[in-house]
C-alpha cells in the first residue's frame, strides 16, 4: 500500500512543519500586512495534545523532522508542555523563532531535544531592526542569538533581504560567519497575502552571489555540497567558522526535492507553502474521524512546483493569489 505522506511524483514527505501559533511580537513588513491579521478564534487553535497527538499520528506514517514555527512559537504560554511532548517522538526536532523570548526560555530549550534553531534577523542594525519589525527590540534578539550560540545550539540566521533596504549588509553578513560557527541563510523575497511583494524589491540569487564575487575572490568562495531536500544552496569563504547560503525560491526552486508539509496553528493542512487550497485536519480529528484519508488525498493533489507556479513570472501576475500571509503559515 502506497505511503501516505508520498506524492504523484514520488517525493515522500517527512518534514512537517508545524506553525502554533498566528500571533507574533514583531510586525516584520514582509511577513504581517500592514492591517493585521484576523486570528481564529481561541478554540479552533490546536492545543498543546492536539499538537502533540497529531504530530505522533504524523510520524506514524514516516515524518522524521518537525520545525515549530508560528508567528512566534515561544508565545505560547503551553510552550514547554509542547516541547516536551514532542521531544519523547523519534525525530528531528526544530524551531524557527525570532529570538526575543529565548533566554526567559532558555532553560527549557536546552531540556528538549532542539539542537538547531534558525532565528530570523535580517539586519545588524538596531534603526533598521526598528524600521523593519516595528518593534524596538534588536539587542533582545541580537543577544539572545549570541545566547544560543553560547549555549552550544547550531544556529541557521534568516536574513529576508530586500533591495535598497539590507542588501548592502550582504558582505557584513558573510563577515559575521568568520568568527562564529553559524550559518547565515539569505533569503528571497516571497510574496504572500498583505506583504506588497513586487519584483524591483527582490534580491536574487545571481545579484547575492555577484556581490559575494565581487569582495573575495572567486577562489575563496567555496561552494557546499547540497544537503538533502535543501532548501538553501550553501557555500563558505575559505577558512571562516561559518558558511551562508541562498534560499532562492523565487528564481531557483528547489521543489523537486520537496519534503515538507505544513499544520497551520488552527489545524488546516498546506501541501505546500504556495497552496490554496487547504485541508481541514483539526475539525475531523475532533469529530473522532480517522484523518489519514484526507491527509492522503491532500498529498495526492501536490502540484510539481510551488503549487503550480511553475516559472517566476507567474509571481508578477498575482493580485489575489489567496494563499495565506505569512504570519500564519509560519515560512
Ligand atoms: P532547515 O530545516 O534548517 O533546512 O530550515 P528551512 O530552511 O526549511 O526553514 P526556515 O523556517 O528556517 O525557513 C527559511 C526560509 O525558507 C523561509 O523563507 C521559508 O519560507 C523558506 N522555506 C522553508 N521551507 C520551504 C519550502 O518548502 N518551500 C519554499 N519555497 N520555501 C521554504
Ligand atoms: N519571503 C521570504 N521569507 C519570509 N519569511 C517570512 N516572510 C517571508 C517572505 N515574504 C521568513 C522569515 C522566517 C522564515 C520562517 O520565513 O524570515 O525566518
Ligand atoms: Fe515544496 Fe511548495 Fe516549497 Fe516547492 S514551493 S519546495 S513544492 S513547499
Amino acid at each position: 500500500r502506497q505511503n501516505i505522506l508520498t506524492d504523484t511524483f514520488g517525493r515522500h514527505h517527512n518534514y512537517l512543519r508545524i506553525s502554533l501559533t498566528e500571533k507574533c511580537n514583531l510586525r516584520c513588513t514582509y511577513c504581517m500586512p500592514e492591517s493585521g491579521v484576523v486570528l481564529s478564534p481561541r478554540n479552533q487553535i490546536m492545543t498543546a495534545a492536539e499538537v502533540i497527538d497529531i504530530a505522533a499520528l504524523f510520524v506514524q506514517h514516516g515524518v522524521t523532522k518537525i520545525r515549530l514555527t508560528g508567528g512566534e512559537p515561544l508565545l505560547r504560554k503551553d510552550f514547554e508542555e509542547i516541547i516536551s511532548g514532542l521531544s519523547k517522538l523519534p525525530i528531528e526536532l526544530s524551531m524557527t523563532t525570532n529570538a526575543i523570548l529565548v533566554d526567559r526560555n532558555i532553560e527549557v530549550l536546552k531540556k528538549s531535544s532542539l539542537k538547531t534553531i534558525n532565528v530570523s534577523l535580517d539586519t545588524l542594525h538596531p534603526e533598521k531592526f526598528n524600521t523593519i519589525t516595528k518593534r524596538d527590540q534588536f539587542k533582545k534578539a541580537f543577544e539572545n542569538t549570541q545566547l544560543l550560540l553560547d549555549e552550544g545550539f547550531n544556529v541557521k540566521l534568516n536574513v529576508v533581504l530586500l533591495k535598497g533596504f539590507n542588501d548592502n549588509e550582504i558582505i557584513d553578513f558573510v563577515e559575521f560567519t568568520k568568527d562564529r560557527a553559524i550559518s547565515v541563510r539569505f533569503i528571497e523575497f516571497m510574496p504572500f497575502d498583505g506583504n506588497r511583494w513586487d519584483k524591483s524589491k527582490l534580491v536574487s540569487y545571481n545579484e547575492l552571489l555577484n556581490q559575494v564575487e565581487a569582495k573575495y575572490s572567486k577562489d575563496v568562495v567555496v561552494p557546499l555540497p547540497h544537503e538533502d531536500n535543501f532548501t538553501a544552496r550553501n557555500f563558505k569563504i575559505d577558512a571562516y567558522q561559518g558558511s551562508f547560503g541562498i534560499i532562492s525560491s523565487v528564481t531557483n526552486p528547489f521543489c523537486d526535492v520537496c519534503n515538507r508539509i505544513r499544520l497551520t496553528a488552527n489545524g488546516k493542512l498546506k501541501n505546500c507553502l504556495f497552496s490554496t487550497s487547504e485541508t481541514d485536519l483539526l475539525s475531523t480529528y475532533r469529530a473522532g474521524i480517522s484523518i489519514e484519508p484526507i491527509i492522503q488525498s491532500a498529498i495526492r493533489k501536490k502540484k510539481a512546483v510551488r503549487s503550480g507556479m511553475t516559472d517566476s513570472k507567474d509571481f508578477e501576475n498575482l493580485t489575489n493569489h489567496n494563499n495565506r500571509s505569512m504570519i500564519t503559515i509560519g515560512g
